[in-house]
């Protein structure tokens, strides 16, 4: 049986812990209705974490926690942008890999997966789960942070920035997402064509040029670590 533990809040959310948990996300996915909006479940220890596209995220003393959101957010630009911020707070000075990987010293180091919830065509709300490398992880290029930060403190700081984005505005936060993106510039293949990615615009899609024909691409359309050249 999962011991959940209520911790502290954090602004306007409630954090809680268990020793030890499958995955945070199917642990809220299919308790959201017994936890309080703006919940976040910690797990010291994660024994079977998902990352995007049905991969495993193999996680040995990892940072992996999710949010529960009964509303909808940004939470694809927001969570990213929150991770940086508070990274920066401990001098750690990250990237964006869209849509939503953190690169530190071009190797991955965070990963995100939001999941939202569905009865029948009605939303309920959204899982954001993240999980942030302590150590390097050689075999699968990740890079750690390879400081002694305690959890809770380190959630409490992209938590921190979490709040302060579900206040700001978006068209000011996605110029911020932007400014952290490493893909622009890079060349990707998408459709079997190589395009230069031009940019990112104010809906947090991609802009791909292939000889001055623009196309305009959503994270749904493309897997950028494949795509990459
Ligand atoms: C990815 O890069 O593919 C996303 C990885 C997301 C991992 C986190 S760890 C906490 C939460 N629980 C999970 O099972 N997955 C996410």
């Amino acid at each position: 049986m999962d011991d959940i533990k209520y911790l502290k809040d954090i602004n306007n959310f409630h954090l809680y812990y268990v020793e030890s948990i499958g995955s945070t996300n199917t642990f809220l996915k299919e308790n959201y209705f017994k936890y309080p909006n703006n919940s976040i479940l910690l797990a010291y220890k994660q024994t079977n974490g998902r990352g995007r596209y049905t991969r495993v995220w193999q996680s040995d003393d990892d940072y992996t926690f999710s949010i529960l959101l009964k509303n909808k957010y940004h939470n694809e630009i927001i969570a990213p942008l929150a991770i940086v911020r508070g990274l920066k707070k401990y001098d750690i000075d990250t990237k964006i890999k869209w849509p939503n990987d953190i690169y530190y010293n071009n190797k991955k180091l965070s990963g995100i997966l939001i999941e939202d919830i569905y009865l029948g065509s009605d939303y309920q709300a959204s899982v954001i789960g993240i999980g942030i490398n302590k150590y390097d992880k050689p075999e699968v290029f990740g890079i750690g942070i390879n400081k002694d930060i305690p959890k809770e403190e380190l959630i409490e700081a992209i938590m921190n920035e979490y709040n302060n984005l579900l206040q700001e505005e978006y068209h000011n936060y996605i110029k911020e997402y932007i400014s952290y993106s490493n893909v622009i510039n890079k060349i990707i293949i998408y459709q079997n064509k190589e395009y230069l990615v031009e940019g990112i615009n104010e809906r947090g899609h991609l802009l791909l040029n292939n000889n001055g024909i623009i196309k305009e691409i959503s994270c749904d359309e493309i897997n950028i670590k494949d795509a990459l050249k």
